[in-house]
């Protein structure tokens, strides 16, 4: 299997390409070259990687990429929500017409690959019923779910075509992020757990009432790999899948955190108002029914508490440093 992912150097492909170099396989295949994209460099983390150094959207990018033959495509290559919104030009640039630069480019090569590609539970927008169901229209209230919903779209319509099998799944909010602060307008859902953790305060822009569904990286990693291997003739025209997660209040949030780590710990968010990013996730979905992935396959954690549990082993070495 040659594998290629796009955006291979951000937080959620670097996790996938670890995994991948630990499994060795892909798609019931043994992995054979695994080619790592991203408009960053980076290292090539096994002599099975190679490292490909390219802005998509920049025109005969993605056929350099598309002439590999690749087998499987995961592509994460992307510009966040906050980013997104707060650069219209950039967020359309790469979400759109990097994309659309990577599926013409896999068109031409001829080899018809699984294309796995990262949509975003921002393809919805208010108002919503109180659980989302599989076939709730799309109606995004942000660029970036414009961007990601215009995507979703084509890679729908490349797949009846049969110029490759795609499987676009609808990430929830992966918490907790490990490392900085980004620039998605999410951002503070991993902040509240993940600073007060590392001892440092945290600042909470939203009241806590607002519900919202998370999964682990680690359940973002999954669910790719599961997406690499699903028969597409199981998942029918409907490429697009809203994956599973644990929906909770921001406050049930801090709850699982002080079960797990304690006051202090929990002592060390700050409520602090922000309208920009209010005006953003007031808009955003809140529970899914996530019932077509689930019957497919796909897995989140049962509770908050277990994602909070996911990052302590993952990034924190099992151990609270407080
Ligand atoms: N993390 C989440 O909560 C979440 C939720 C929903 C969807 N997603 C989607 O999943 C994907 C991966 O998310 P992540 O959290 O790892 O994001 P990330 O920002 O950590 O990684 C995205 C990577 O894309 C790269 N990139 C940006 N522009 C590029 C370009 N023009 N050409 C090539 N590479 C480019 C960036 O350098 C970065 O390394 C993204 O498409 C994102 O929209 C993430």
């Amino acid at each position: 299997m040659r594998v290629l992912i796009t955006g291979a150097f951000g937080m959620i492909g670097r996790k996938l390409t670890t995994r991948l170099l630990k499994d060795g396989a892909v798609a019931g295949g043994k992995i054979s070259a695994l080619h790592l994209q991203d408009v960053v460099a980076g290292d090539a983390p096994s002599v099975l990687c190679s490292v490909h150094a390219s802005d998509l959207a920049v025109s005969g990018e993605a056929e350099k990429l598309a002439a590999l033959k690749p087998d499987v495509v995961f592509h994460l290559a992307g510009i966040v929500s906050g980013t997104a919104e707060a650069d219209f030009d950039l967020g359309y640039r790469v979400n759109v017409h990097g994309t659309l630069a990577l599926f013409d480019a896999l068109r031409r090569a001829k080899n018809s690959p699984r294309v796995v590609y990262t949509s975003s539970i921002a393809v919805f927008g208010a108002p919503f019923p109180a659980i989302i169901p599989d076939d709730f229209h799309l109606t995004p209230l942000t660029s970036y779910g414009a961007q990601k919903a215009i995507s979703e779209a084509i890679l729908a319509d490349y797949t009846r075509k049969g110029i490759f099998d795609g499987i676009g799944i609808r990430f929830p909010t992966i918490c907790v992020r490990p490392g900085k602060p980004n620039g998605a307008a999410s951002s503070f859902f991993s902040g509240i757990i993940r600073e007060p953790l590392a001892g440092q305060e945290a600042i909470l822009p939203v009241p806590r009432d607002v519900v919202h569904t998370h999964a682990s990286p680690r359940s973002a990693v999954n669910f790719l790999i599961h997406a690499a291997g699903l028969d597409g003739e199981v998942v029918g025209p409907r490429r697009n899948l809203t994956m599973p997660g644990v929906g909770v209040t921001v406050q049930e949030q801090i709850d699982a955190l002080r079960a797990i780590a304690g006051n202090n710990v929990v002592s060390l968010i700050k409520d602090q108002p922000d309208d920009t990013i209010w005006a953003i996730v007031k808009n955003w979905p809140t529970r899914f029914d996530a019932k077509r992935a689930r019957d497919l396959g796909f897995m989140a954690e049962r509770n908050f508490e277990d994602i909070i549990r996911a990052h302590i082993e993952d990034e924190l070495d099992g151990r609270l440093h407080h």
